[in-house]
């Protein structure tokens, strides 16, 4: 989901390019960190309205609600990574891990506030709502899935796992298959945007399945 070996050892090379393109300002862990810094904001302002009584008259909901979609929106983002170098020739492969751990990061709040602020972890209710509303489940398995691939997204993990990593980071395909069913079952009535996200992730995992050969001859 989030590095490549190629991009753990790009990770080392300090921005060095091919001759001819400028070198980088900044090495490519800071940019990570920046990146993952700049994507805690909706976190940080929801948390902070939230303290200040303006996020409406339910900002738990609110905040579990916005966790989610963030979520999914990090999970889409690091999923273009690829089809962006490929197709548009534009190399972001830097930023794959912090757009994965910012998925994952938005994915354990909105586990938190669900579990923890609106649950108060009695597992008698959490059990009923498991019970009665599959849609959990589905968000229960994207969520594990995130889990594992965060935990593997350290260079130890990465050298420890070898050729294992790759087949195992393709496990973020069905967290995004998963995350969009649970996405489109939350909700009790009809709303559009659960299938727009969902389009989008669609899109991002039918341009994987295009072969490489017709990439070159177009
Ligand atoms: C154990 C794991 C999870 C639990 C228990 C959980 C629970 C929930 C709950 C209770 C809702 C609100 C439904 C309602 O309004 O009644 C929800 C909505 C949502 N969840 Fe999850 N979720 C989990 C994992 C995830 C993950 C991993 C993602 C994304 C990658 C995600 C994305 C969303 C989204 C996008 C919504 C709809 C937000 C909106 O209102 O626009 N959830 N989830």
């Amino acid at each position: 989901m989030t590095l490549s070996p190629s991009a753990a050892s790009s990770g080392r090379s300090s921005g060095q390019r091919p001759s001819g393109r400028r070198r980088a300002r900044f090495s490519p862990f800071v940019r990570q960190v920046f990146l993952y810094l700049l994507g805690l904001i909706p976190a940080v302002s929801d948390i902070v309205r939230g303290e200040m009584n303006a996020l409406g008259p339910n900002p738990v909901s609110f905040c579990l609600h916005d966790f989610g979609l963030w979520a999914f929106r990090f999970l889409l983002l690091s999923l273009a990574v690829s089809p962006l170098r490929r197709f548009a020739r534009r190399d972001f492969m830097v930023y794959r891990r912090p757009l994965g751990l910012l998925a994952f990061t938005y994915a354990a709040l909105h586990v938190v506030f669900y579990v923890g602020v609106t649950r108060h972890f009695d597992g008698r209710v959490l059990r009923g709502d498991f019970t009665t509303r599959p849609f959990l489940i589905f968000g229960m398995l994207t969520f594990l899935i995130l889990l594992v691939l965060s935990l593997t997204s350290t260079r130890k993990a990465i050298m420890m796992l070898g050729r294992r990593w790759t087949r195992l980071h393709k496990l973020v395909y069905p967290a995004m298959c998963l995350a969009c069913i649970h996405f489109a079952l939350a909700f009790k009535t009809w709303h559009v945007e659960p299938f727009l996200y969902a389009a989008l992730a669609a899109a991002l995992l039918a341009l994987r399945l295009v072969p490489r050969a017709e990439v070159r001859t177009s």
